[in-house]
């Protein structure tokens, strides 16, 4: 079988009278300009050979085709463009089958679409992730996909940008079937094909829709939308496919994603994109490998420890977790036990998988059992005495290469770590509530943590499917830090004549989901509180100093659980406390502040402001190594829009 090569990255060979296309493009096959050169001359190629009867478009490696080339946006355009590529495939005259081997997303999903049959291998997947990108398709895929699975199935496709398993786009109607051999299954399709009318996507009249259930698709992609345009335009694209031409709706289709690729929400989403690969990417870890982790001992299974025991377990990892009483571990079992039927519930994990990770699942009291451990992760109460006690008892347990890992908030595990006989196999991993479900995790490289401890957590922070972000020590690492510039920077405005809800409106209209003094309220005052009253001492009497939040402790207010807060809950719902204005307006009197208006700009471009300074420090001290990590922290673990792409980003007057 002797391959013709049709540019750098598209090959082809033929089998059984079918032109196999091959696309190879590392890492994911996206379509640079290559690409699209190379199938448009395949085809081209195909059309004129008379012993070619069919065409069949796979991809190399792992991936079908990723998409786009995202890093040739904002480049010249390079003909041919993506649209007439599936414009050629779509009225070829021959049959096209496309056997998707991997992941098929974006444009890629769009070449499946522009197919005539398509045929999924078992490691595909499928989806439309534009609108994540701030973006919607570009290249027919608001129009074809609805032809083949409906508005409704299309509106929450790519509204939502989710990706579904070849099972799930077999029931939807995307593929026409599964098989193991993807390829001969394809290239059988295609000599079958040979003979029929081609099935055109773009030709398919699309099914009549039942408008109330548009209407419902349409309002819960909306409801996440958080201010972003794609969301919206990607679902009025795809009810245009039911109401306009084909050709109409592509021309709008391709006008708008050219639109909203040079807008800064898209290019914010496209550096959050990016942010994420770099993340938890570290020099000094060049050829460094990862110890060997099966075993996972968790010290303390409360609401945390519970958590990063389901993400454990959900990883397939072995799980010993320890508490000080038999009664407190038969709690702590329940409580992973009913966290993983939740997720069963909501349909994030199948039956069977809970029931293996249960059999994986050990909860003791008795601490010697975490002599098995690769890795312990103390949940424990965040206190440096209860927590350096704990591994200084560890040490006697567990192996000499098994590593330690604190999970603390503010304290600094290099005092825990020092305490200990081996301090370069102790770590920080601070994982944000609730465990299981939040992705980020900042994880703390102490002075003393050996490189391949720090890679071997990296890499197990990866497993559980989190996004690791690494940080040094530092009171309240990257994200605790920003947090308190950020909220000291609220309290300002507020002692200077701001309303909490005019903050929280300002924040919540800028894409937040909820403003820093619900935040506040939810989360609890006291800790805040007691770590106030701690630094009292130290505190530099010359800084300035606002006491309301302490007035409020003070009152009995501790937020939401105590149903006063900086807003009273006392109805159930949120809403607005004269009491609180008052214990302001005396805060101001007191100080002779005389309050003044704060408009929503002022307000946010000021705690943006904060934020971005206290970024540029940890950036100075070395704590962040990159500002991108510290943007990603702030939208994964603070609710920042990821949209506007986080605050050093909006700092560089981005966003
Ligand atoms: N364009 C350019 N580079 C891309 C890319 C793309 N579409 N997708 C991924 N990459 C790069 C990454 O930046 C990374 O580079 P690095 O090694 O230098 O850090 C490398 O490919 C590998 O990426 P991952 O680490 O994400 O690899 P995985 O194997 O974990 O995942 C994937 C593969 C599932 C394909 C994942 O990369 C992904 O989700 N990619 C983006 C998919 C997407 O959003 N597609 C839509 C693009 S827009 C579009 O198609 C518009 C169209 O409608 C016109």
């Amino acid at each position: 079988m002797s391959t013709i090569r049709f540019s750098e990255s598209v090959s082809g060979s033929i089998r059984g009278g079918v032109l196999v296309v091959t696309i190879d493009n590392a890492p994911v096959n996206a379509t640079s300009a290559h690409v699209r050169q190379g199938l448009v001359k395949a085809l081209e190629h195909a059309t004129a050979l008379g012993t070619v009867t069919g065409i069949v478009i796979t991809g190399a490696g792992h991936t079908f085709v990723g998409g786009a080339d995202i890093k040739e946006f904002g480049k010249p355009p390079v003909e041919p463009t993506l649209p007439e590529v599936m414009e050629r495939i779509e009225n070829c005259g021959k049959p096209v089958v496309a056997a998707v081997n991997g992941a098929a997303l974006g444009g890629g999903c769009e070449i499946a679409l522009a197919c005539h049959g398509r045929i999924a291998g078992e490691a595909a997947s499928f989806g439309m992730p534009e609108v994540k990108l701030g973006i919607v398709p570009g290249a027919g895929g608001t129009q074809r996909l609805p032809r083949l699975v409906g508005i409704v199935a299309a509106i929450d496709l790519i509204g939502s940008g989710r990706t579904v398993k070849p099972a799930e786009a077999l029931k939807l109607g995307l593929i026409d079937g599964i098989a193991a051999d993807h390829l001969s299954t394809a290239i059988a399709l295609a000599r079958g094909m040979a003979a029929d009318p081609l099935r055109r996507t773009g030709g398919i009249q699309i099914a009549g829709a039942d408008a109330a259930a548009v209407e419902i698709a349409t309002k819960k992609v909306l409801a996440k939308a958080r201010g972003q345009a794609a969301p919206a335009e990607a679902v009025r694209l795809v009810r245009k496919a039911s109401e306009a031409s084909l050709e109409d709706a592509l021309a709008d289709e391709r006008a708008t994603f050219m639109r909203l690729r040079d807008s800064r929400e898209a290019a914010a989403l496209r550096h959050v994109f990016f942010a994420e690969r770099q993340a938890g990417k570290v020099g000094k870890l060049d050829g460094v490998a990862p110890r060997k982790l099966e075993t996972i001992g968790i010290v303390g299974t409360g609401l945390m420890g519970a958590g990063i025991a389901v993400a454990a377990l959900t990883a397939g990892c072995r799980l010993v977790g320890v508490e000080q009483t038999e009664d407190a571990a038969a709690k702590g079992r329940e409580r992973i036990s009913e966290t993983l039927d939740k997720a069963v519930q909501s349909g994030r994990l199948a039956d069977a998988t809970r029931n293996e990770c249960l059999a994986r699942l050990d909860v003791t009291s008795e601490i010697s059992r975490l002599a098995t451990a690769d890795l312990v992760i103390e949940a424990v109460f965040d206190d440096l005495a209860v927590k350096t006690e704990l591994f200084q008892r560890l040490d006697g347990i567990v192996r000499p290469d098994a590593i330690l890992a604190t999970n603390t908030s503010y304290l600094n595990p290099d005092e825990i770590a020092a305490a200990t006989a081996h301090p370069g196999r102790v770590v920080g991993l601070h994982f944000f509530s609730p465990a299981n479900i939040m992705r980020l995790v900042e994880v703390v490289d102490c002075k003393a943590t050996l490189p391949d401890v720090l890679a071997t957590v990296l890499a197990f922070a990866r497993k559980l499917g989190k996004l690791p972000v690494v940080c040094g020590v530092t009171e309240g690492f990257i994200g605790n830090r920003i947090f308190s510039a950020y909220r000291r920077e609220a309290e300002f405005m507020v002692e200077d004549g701001a309303s909490p809800a005019d903050v929280d409106a300002a924040l919540e209209a800028y894409g937040f989901p909820m403003g820093i003094f619900t935040v506040y309220d939810m989360a609890g005052l006291e800790i805040a509180w007691a770590r106030r009253k701690r630094q009292a001492a130290t505190r530099d009497p010359n800084a300035r100093y606002v006491e309301i939040a302490d007035k409020l402790c003070e009152a009995g207010r501790f937020g939401r659980k105590t149903g006063k807060g900086w807003y009273d809950y006392s109805s159930g719902e949120k809403a607005v406390d004269p009491e609180v204005a008052a214990l302001i307006a005396e805060a101001r009197t007191a100080k002779g502040i005389v309050p003044r208006g704060f408009t929503p700009e002022e307000i946010v471009r000021r705690l943006l402001r904060a934020m971005a300074e206290e970024g540029k420090a940890l950036l100075d001290e070395g704590i962040a190594a990159r500002s991108s990590d510290i943007d990603l922290v702030m939208i994964n673990g603070y609710g920042f829009p990821a949209h506007k792409g986080g605050p050093m980003f909006a700092a560089e007057g981005n966003a």
